[in-house]
């Protein structure tokens, strides 16, 4: 399947818009070619909106609030928008309850950043779900609507087939979102994930998807494309852990071609394996470091690899030793 493409901002809008956070110096040291080549966008299925297929996930990077390190996140969500992203996800216990959440907020609200982010949030609770609990969300995060609320779920809390959305729904409806969501992080959960989506049809699904866990081309992708729900895939990276993807090429060479797609880091080439997937419609990869968020996004320019060049990029990897 041939995912849908478009420009969204070109190097003249994204300099523009550095300029405005001081940050210009650190886009020139981004070749001008990766610049001017677009970052591609793809519709939410329920609405027709496009969103940027690079984003930010904030899971495991969003823990410690000293000047130095609110810098830092403050230049990654900068290098975000700058590089024509806007999608952030996060989650009411990120950095313990609330934290992660607060600490956006306050950021958002001093770099004027706000209006230009989507962002994704969750709840932890499964039941018992109140606009309360929403309505603290949005008071920390700054917000009068989320773009995104989703249940948050995987190996740690996981949901079963009879989960209700409801409550999401009447938040939606009243206003307090615009899009609901559940999410995963293992493959043991994608059944009773496909059930819920089937049930509910949410707007999107979360889920655990990379080169080394290829679990989601069997389940759960091609059941959002046939219902029509956006995926955003956590974990691409295989997270920090064990799994981790940069662990199984570190000191290895990128094959020849590589470039034939535009890849010139291992970070891209992983990440172009999934968007190379028509269900695919943004990934949200976790980082701390500026120079990181830059590699990412390139990741969103450029050619993808089609169905042929996937499964070499597939096969090439699992040969990896
Ligand atoms: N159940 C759920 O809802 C759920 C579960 C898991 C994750 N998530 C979401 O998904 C997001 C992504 O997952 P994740 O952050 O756990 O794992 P991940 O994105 O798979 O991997 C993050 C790791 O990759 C490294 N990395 C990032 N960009 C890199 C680059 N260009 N080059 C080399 N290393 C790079 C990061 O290190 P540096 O910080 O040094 O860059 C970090 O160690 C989370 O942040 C969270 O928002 C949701």
């Amino acid at each position: 399947m041939d995912p849908p493409e478009t420009l969204t901002r070109t190097r003249r809008e994204a300099l523009a818009l550095a300029g405005g956070f001081g940050i210009a110096p650190l886009l020139s040291a981004i070749p001008a070619a990766a610049q001017s080549r677009p970052i591609a966008t793809r519709p939410i299925p329920s609405s027709g909106e496009r969103l940027p297929v690079v984003g930010l996930g904030t899971g495991q990077n969003w823990r410690t609030d000293t000047p130095e390190y609110r810098a830092a996140l403050s230049a990654i969500l900068r290098t975000l928008i700058a590089g024509g992203g806007t999608v952030v996800d996060t989650a009411s216990n990120y950095g313990g309850y609330g934290f992660a959440e607060r600490m956006l907020g306050e950021i958002f609200g001093e770099s004027g950043l706000r209006p230009r982010i989507f962002i994704a949030t969750k709840v932890e609770e499964h039941y018992n779900l109140y606009p309360s609990t929403v309505k603290a969300s949005l008071q920390r995060l700054g917000l009068s609507k989320i773009d995104l609320i989703q249940i948050h779920s995987g190996s740690y809390s996981p949901v079963s087939a009879d989960q209700d959305l409801g409550p999401l729904r009447d938040w939606k409806a009243q206003g307090l979102v615009r899009y609901i969501g559940i999410t995963t992080d293992y493959d043991r959960g994608f059944a009773d994930i496909e059930a819920i989506m089937r049930r509910w049809k949410p707007d999107f699904i979360m889920l655990n998807y990379s080169i080394g866990d290829r679990e989601a081309e069997r389940r759960l992708l091609p059941a959002a494309a046939e219902l029509g729900v956006a995926t955003l895939i956590d974990l691409p990276f295989g997270g920090h852990g064990s799994n981790n993807l940069f662990r199984k090429v570190q000191g290895k060479p990128l094959p020849d071609w590589a470039r034939d797609f535009d890849v010139t880091s291992w970070a891209q080439f992983f990440l172009k394996y999934l968007l190379g997937h028509g269900a695919v419609t943004a990934v949200i990869p976790g980082t701390n470091k500026v120079e990181h968020m830059e590699d990412n996004l390139g990741a969103g320019r450029g050619p993808l690899p089609d169905a042929a060049q996937r499964q070499r990029m597939a096969q090439f990897f699992a040969e990896l030793a």
